[in-house]
C-alpha cells in the first residue's frame, strides 16, 4: 500500500504480521517502492532491481542508510503512521 503525506509517499507493508512504514521512492530513479517484491525481509525495487532492507530502510547491498522508516502502529482496524514535523 502506498500512501501520500504533506507531498510524500510512503510504503506500507505488513510483513510476517507486523506492519512496516518507509519512504516509498527509491533513491536510484524513484521507482515505486510499495510495489516492490518483498522477500525475507527485503524489499526489490520494481523498476531496476535495488534491494533495501524494510526494517532500516538500509541498501541490502551496501548496507549503506537510504530511506527513512516510521513508526506505524494499528488499533481497532486504524493504522496510524507518526510522521515527524
Ligand atoms: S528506480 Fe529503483 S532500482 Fe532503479
Amino acid at each position: 500500500m502506498e500512501v501520500l503525506f504533506r507531498g510524500d509517499i510512503i510504503a506500507v507493508f505488513r510483513h510476517q504480521g507486523v506492519l512496516f512504514a518507509i519512504d516509498g521512492v527509491c533513491m536510484h530513479q524513484g521507482g515505486p517502492l510499495a510495489k516492490g517484491q518483498l522477500r525475507d525481509g527485503t524489499i526489490t525495487c520494481p523498476w531496476h532491481g535495488w534491494q533495501y532492507e524494510l526494517k532500516t530502510g538500509c541498501n541490502a547491498t551496501t548496507c549503506k542508510p537510504m530511506l527513512k522508516t516510521y513508526e506505524i502502529q494499528e488499533a481497532d482496524g486504524v493504522i496510524e503512521i507518526d510522521v515527524p514535523d
